[in-house]
């Protein structure tokens, strides 16, 4: 059958920025479905209205036909509706449908996991049912077929498979497809035998040669084995999940099986969102033509820390979840003779409690060199990008990541580690050739790490190379253009 040109594409997620955001997930969940219908195609999206989402703030209204809808989960019969909005663009107007449910997610604030004690809500896993069921609802109550269900994560891994079980058969949604994207191969949404139950799928699926892994339920295994594709979020990333035994996470047989149908397309960034020339979260607005106003940004956010401002000395930022994943535990291991240096360090973002602890310790110790903020704030993630001089990834494994972006065209020049998407996004400068737009290191390794900083510390000193590189990063290009396309090919081959 040949593919349609316009294509309706049902986007699945758990995060979208401006709504709720705690990761890159919600970046890639706002830009690239605007994208998509910049191309010409109609795009809609579901998520969660978990109680962070501000109804008022974002004209959040009921949709009569979505009103009071039911479903099961196991043998509880759950009411849910599923009302509408708009995330506003530039030139595209994406519909966004808001599954609303009291009690698994209004009277939450939060998304996965409990506030106070740091622990994953209990119910996870009916949320995600829920979450997952309302998507075939919404479809039939709207008579809106897609040609394509794009899944995103765990939270959505259930949603293949309810495709091929329960709708085959089903006159109007039968020629669906789904692709599911890996963005965290970590956390997998991974539940007790028992859990099984309440997905109310056929018994012959309760083992592990079909959805069960290991004897429990996995929801990001399930996705892996049913999607009629799978991508993830950079190229260099698909290749170490399979190569490498340990990026996988686990996983590594399902996506070897399916290496036929895996996919790596890279993330691009939001232009309105991220530029420095129209952010209104920084301080100062700042381009090429006047980096001097980039110091402005640097002093602000130094005082916002605490430091005396000096311009002289370097300041890096760092943004990210704190895991060890994403390099923490080089960090902490290089910590003490980092702050040897003449240099300075802010980090912002929550995560594993031993970071969170050690780093606010030494936020007391170090005080005139160390900062961080443990939580997300987005104006704060905006300040730093503008005010730092350089921005540290270390990351162990990184499917894409966005900060080293963002930084390039903030004029921060970002020190990584080669893999994932760093490796495709960000090039060693090398100073005879003057190639390159940042400084990048391949072991991982502590010593390394050290020695990296080093390097960047010294290049910092040479002020005509620095602008240089500066200025090479603000110029490039990370539009989400060439990406959605590449997506748009890999739903016409599903549909093919
Ligand atoms: C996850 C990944 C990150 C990626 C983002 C968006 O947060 O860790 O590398 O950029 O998802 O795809």
């Amino acid at each position: 059958m040949a593919s349609p040109k316009k294509l309706k594409i049902l986007f699945v997620t758990s995060e979208v920025v401006p709504f709720v955001k705690t990761g890159g997930l919600a970046d890639v969940s706002s830009a690239l479905p605007q994208k998509l219908q910049e191309l010409g195609h109609e795009v809609r999206i579901v998520l969660p209205k978990y109680g962070a989402v501000d109804e008022r703030r974002f004209k959040i209204h009921e949709v009569v036909r979505l009103k009071d809808l039911t479903t099961t989960i196991g043998k509880k019969e759950v009411t849910f509706s599923l009302r509408s909005s708009f995330l506003v663009g530039s030139k595209a107007r994406v519909q966004i449908y808001f599954l609303d449910n009291h009690e698994y997610f209004g009277s939450r604030h939060s998304l996965y996991s409990d506030q106070q004690t740091g622990k994953e809500f209990k119910d996870n896993d009916e949320r995600f049912i829920l979450l997952s069921k309302s998507v075939f609802e919404l479809v039939k109550k709207l008579g809106w077929v897609p040609d394509i269900i794009h899944c995103n994560d765990w939270q959505t891994g259930l949603i293949p498979i309810y495709k091929k079980v329960l709708y085959d058969d089903d006159e109007l949604l039968k020629n669906v497809k789904t692709l599911l994207t890996i963005h965290n191969i970590n956390i997998q949404g991974v539940f007790p035998k028992t859990s099984f139950q309440k997905t109310g799928l056929p018994e012959e699926f309760n083992n592990d040669k079909e959805l069960l892994l290991n004897g429990k339920l996995n929801m990001l295994h399930a996705g892996l084995k049913y999607a009629d594709a799978i991508s993830t979020v950079s190229e260099t990333y698909a290749k170490e999940l399979c190569k490498i035994p340990e990026a996988s996470a686990g996983l590594r047989d399902d996506l070897c099986k399916r290496k036929k149908d895996f996919f790596g397309i890279v993330n691009g960034i939001d232009p309105l969102v991220w530029n420095p020339e129209k952010d209104k979260k920084i301080h100062k607005k700042f381009t090429v033509k006047n980096l001097e106003k980039k110091f402005v940004n640097k002093e602000f956010i130094e005082e916002k820390f605490g430091f005396d401002y000096d311009e002289n000395i370097p300041l890096i930022g760092m943004i990210s979840r704190l895991d060890d994943n994403k390099g923490f535990d080089l960090l902490k291991k290089a910590f003490k003779e980092l702050m040897q240096l003449d240099l300075r360090l802010v980090i912002l973002g929550t995560g594993d409690k031993k970071y969170q602890k050690f780093f606010e310790d030494a936020a007391m110790k170090y005080s005139d060199k160390f900062a961080c903020y443990i939580g997300f704030d987005d104006d704060i993630a905006h300040q730093i990008e503008a005010g730092a001089d350089m921005f540290l990834m270390p990351s162990k494994y990184e499917p894409c990541g966005l900060n080293q972006m963002y930084s390039l065209v903030y004029g921060t020049i970002p020190i990584v580690r080669e893999t994932g998407g760093l490796a495709d996004t960000v090039e060693n400068y090398n100073p005879s050739t003057k190639k390159g737009n940042g400084i990048v290191f391949k072991k991982y390794d502590e010593k390394e790490l050290i020695k990296t900083i080093k390097k960047a510390l010294a290049l910092y000193k040479d002020k005509k190379a620095w602008e240089r590189l500066m200025k090479t990063g603000m110029k490039s290009n990370f539009t989400w253009l060439k990406s959605a396309k590449n997506y748009v090919n890999v739903y016409k081959k599903i549909l093919s």
